[in-house]
């Protein structure tokens, strides 16, 4: 069967540069021959995790849907922006409700088994590589493989263009290439 990934962005804002980058690392991995649903956390809109709403009202539909999004795919790939030198509030609240067992499930099954593969994109000179520090030890925590490779594009407010490829041809080439890898990993893992 062809891989699956999921492809996101850890950012909601409508002309987020992390949901620009996320499409091209997406379409490289649609051009090394693998299925990409790329979706928008934006029209998953969830409560703050709290454990008391969850035992009175169950996880909210959309968690439902995010989760069994997570469970279909095989692998993931994630841009996230920086906020305050970690990774962003709705990134971490939707991973903590898709980490919630359904009774009777096996522990984190969402995550388990997943390869990742991260990027991050800020107007800052770092790029939001401080983020991506985070973002791969929680997700290693949970039992995704995160790949090694991960780029942080900085000065991300001058780095595009206005259909969303980056300025730079060679920059654009490297996260297609991201793609491409994660693409070609878990082909190797399902032959
Ligand atoms: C609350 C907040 C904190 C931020 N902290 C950082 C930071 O620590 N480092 C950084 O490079 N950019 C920081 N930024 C700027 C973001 O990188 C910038 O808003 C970026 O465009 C967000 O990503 P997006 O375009 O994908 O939404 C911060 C922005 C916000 C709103």
């Amino acid at each position: 069967m062809m891989p699956r990934i999921l492809a996101f962005a850890g950012s909601t804002r409508r002309e987020s540069f992390n949901k620009k980058l996320v499409a091209i690392a997406a379409q490289g991995a649609r051009e090394a021959g693998t299925e990409v649903t790329l979706i928008d956390l934006k029209d998953f809109p969830l409560p703050l995790f709290d454990q008391d709403l969850e035992a009175e009202q169950g996880m909210p539909e959309n968690g439902k849907k995010l989760k069994k999004l997570f469970i279909d795919h095989d692998g993931l790939l994630i841009a996230s922006p920086e906020y305050n030198s970690s990774f962003p509030a709705v990134l971490k609240n939707a991973i903590d409700w898709v980490s919630r067992p359904a009774p009777g499930e096996p522990s984190l099954v969402a995550f388990r088994g997943k390869v990742a593969t991260l990027m991050s994109a800020s107007p800052g000179a770092l790029g939001g590589l401080r983020g991506l520090v985070h973002v791969r030890s929680i997700l290693g925590n949970l039992g995704v493989i995160v790949l090694p490779d991960q780029i942080a594009v900085a000065q991300a407010h001058e780095a595009f263009n206005p259909d969303g490829t980056l300025k730079d041809p060679k920059r654009q080439a490297r996260i297609e290439g991201l793609g491409r890898t994660l693409a070609e990993f878990l082909a190797k893992l399902k032959a």
